[in-house]
């Protein structure tokens, strides 16, 4: 199976924070940004493996600081490792005020995803070109990060 790159596959979505969004403090709700995190990652994953994907684990995904109404949510996901079926794609949220251009990092994230054939069942993914150094060390951290989450759950089966 042909490889292909990291930037193949990278996506960038923009979203307009509305009051819908929001909690009664006018913070957007943690979870329609997990939301967005996952479908930016998805699509990245879904766009390597050129195959359905499910999401199955998220790794971690930390809030930096609060997205307000009004503000632009932009998520980008680039896939950092691949394994034979599952994918980890980081996620990085920076939240611009549209009126004054200012933009904050918000979150980041891993999240694992399997590609799936047409009976769901996992399958093979093309490999992952790795290009620069950026990349080559994103895939190392990566590779330990896949390694404890299976040995996480290895743990829990016990
Ligand atoms: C994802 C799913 C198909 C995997 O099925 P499975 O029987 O565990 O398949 P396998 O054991 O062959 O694992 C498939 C791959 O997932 C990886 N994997 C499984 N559990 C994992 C976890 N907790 N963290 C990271 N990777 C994991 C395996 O290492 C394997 O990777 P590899 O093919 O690159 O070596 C199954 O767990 C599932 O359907 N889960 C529900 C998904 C879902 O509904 N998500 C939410 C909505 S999208």
């Amino acid at each position: 199976m042909d490889g292909k790159r990291v930037k193949d596959s990278q996506v960038t979505l923009h979203n307009l924070m509305l009051p819908h969004h929001a909690n009664p403090m006018g913070n957007i709700h943690g979870g329609v940004i997990m939301k967005l995190v996952d479908e930016a990652g998805g699509l990245c994953a879904i766009r390597h493996a050129q195959s359905q994907a499910v999401t199955v684990a998220i790794d971690s995904m930390t809030f930096h600081s609060a997205v307000r109404v009004g503000e632009v949510l932009t998520l980008e996901a680039s896939l950092n490792w691949v394994g034979r079926s599952s994918m980890e794609a980081g996620v990085r949220v920076t939240a611009e005020n549209p009126i004054t251009g200012e933009c904050t990092h918000t979150n980041s994230a891993f999240l694992v995803y399997v590609a799936l054939d047409e009976n769901r069942r996992p399958v093979e993914v093309p490999p992952l070109i790795l290009e620069t150094d950026e990349e080559r060390r994103r895939w190392a951290e990566a590779k330990v990060r896949q390694q404890r989450r299976l040995s996480r759950q290895q743990e829990k089966k016990k």
